[in-house]
């Protein structure tokens, strides 16, 4: 079933914890597209049973209390089973006391519309905008920030999406699993050129990523 989403409505998932979330996703959808045309045909149904005939008069009904009941208990009983089942998940991508210990930290100021991204390299801090690398199989830790408005940092591709907001650091980790270039996306609406707010994440080998660091120049922020 985790390959339902996968290349058709998402891409395929490239972190960790990708499968899982995916898995996760993929139930949640089975299950309201199965209760959706459940409804909707009832729906049609009393639509076309019950419509207006000759010589027949309507019924008035005061409703149904077991019906009641039923309606109510299932999707709790739903609700509950899946905040249940998120729960582990949810603690690990998103608990900071949880993270794995990072063999890097990027630290990204977002700003009315681009991204700046520091590191911690060979020869001292370097920072570069928009065009980000990172190692393959390693953990990552981001910590965000911004300089003005609340911006998102989605990158779809890894799954992972978190606010950037002003005054706060807010911290989200992954561990990518495939090379190549994901799309980072702005996800928050900061303004007139939000729709331009985007990034390129190269994620490539560990020596390729030391090689890059060392080129890229000195911090700034
Ligand atoms: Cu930054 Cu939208």
């Amino acid at each position: 079933m985790s390959k339902l989403l996968s290349g058709w409505l998402i891409a395929p998932s490239a972190s960790t914890l990708g499968p899982e979330i995916d898995r996760l996703y993929n139930l949640v959808l089975v299950i309201t597209a199965v209760i959706f045309v459940l409804t909707e045909s009832v729906l049609i149904y009393f639509c076309l049973r019950y419509r207006q005939k000759p010589g027949e008069k309507a019924a008035a009904t005061h409703g149904n209390t077991t019906a009641e009941i039923i309606w109510t208990a299932i999707p709790a009983a739903i609700m509950i089973t899946l905040g249940f089942m998120s729960q582990n998940l949810w603690a690990k991508l998103r608990q900071p006391t949880n993270f794995p210990e990072p063999d890097i930290v990027v630290h990204v100021m977002a700003e009315q519309w681009l991204w700046h991204f520091k590191y911690e390299g060979p020869e001292g801090e370097i920072e570069v905008q928009n065009d980000f690398h990172l190692p393959v199989d390693k953990k990552v830790r981001f910590e965000l920030t911004s300089q003005d408005v609340i911006h998102g940092f989605y990158i779809p591709d890894l799954r992972i999406n978190q606010d950037a907001v002003p005054g706060l650091t807010t911290t989200i980790w992954v561990e990518v699993t495939k090379t190549g270039q994901y799309e980072l996306r702005c996800t928050q609406f900061c303004g007139t050129n939000h729709y331009q707010m985007k990034g390129n994440l190269t994620v490539e080998s560990p020596d390729d990523f030391q090689a890059w660091l060392k080129g890229a120049k000195a911090a700034a922020f």
